[in-house]
């Protein structure tokens, strides 16, 4: 039977942290469903079948494609529905300071108590911990460079957005 794990955020935009969490799941498990999921307690820049297809061209620009890796969308219902109907076993995320921990703990509890899904919290390289899609929203909106940070696609994409 192959394992299966669904990485979910709101990828507004991805950035380089978030493709090292999915190349660690990627590790892990035999399936790994990369799920941009509407978070209503965020403004989006991006509109979500943009975010998907950020996400399909940064990783392809990665060299992480194939079948065992899934990108979807996700903007009815619970996370966990997504993960039962796709037969995923765990979510797993990045944490990097003890805010993602405050943050992240509730939701894993709630989705566990919900489904029985587990929730596997993966330390990111200290390189990406500064790393986040709001951080790089705002330097991109005030002219600054985002490159550091993202997929060179995603710093071309936000380039031609602020310009
Ligand atoms: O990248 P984000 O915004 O921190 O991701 C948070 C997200 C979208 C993964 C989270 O808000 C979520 O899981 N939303 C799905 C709605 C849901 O299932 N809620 C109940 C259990 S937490």
């Amino acid at each position: 039977m192959s394992s299966v794990a669904v990485v979910p955020g709101s990828f507004d935009p991805i950035t380089l942290g978030h493709i090292d969490v999915i190349e660690r799941a990627a590790k892990i498990f035999d399936e790994v469903h990369v799920v941009v999921v509407h978070n209503p307690d965020k403004h989006a820049l991006i509109p979500i079948a943009h975010r998907v297809a950020l996400i399909e061209k940064s990783l392809e620009e990665r060299g992480i494609h194939g079948a065992r890796i899934v990108i979807n969308s996700w903007s009815v219902g619970l996370l966990v529905d997504y993960c039962t109907d796709v037969g995923a076993t765990a979510i797993v995320k990045g944490i990097r300071s003890q805010i993602d921990v405050a943050y992240e703990t509730p939701m894993a509890i709630v989705n566990r108590n919900l489904a029985g899904v587990e929730t596997i919290f993966l330390l990111p390289d200290p390189a990406h911990a500064h790393v986040s899609s709001s951080l790089v929203r705002q330097v991109s909106a005030l002219g600054g460079d985002v490159a550091p940070y993202v997929p060179a696609v995603v710093a071309d994409f936000l380039k031609h957005t602020t310009d």
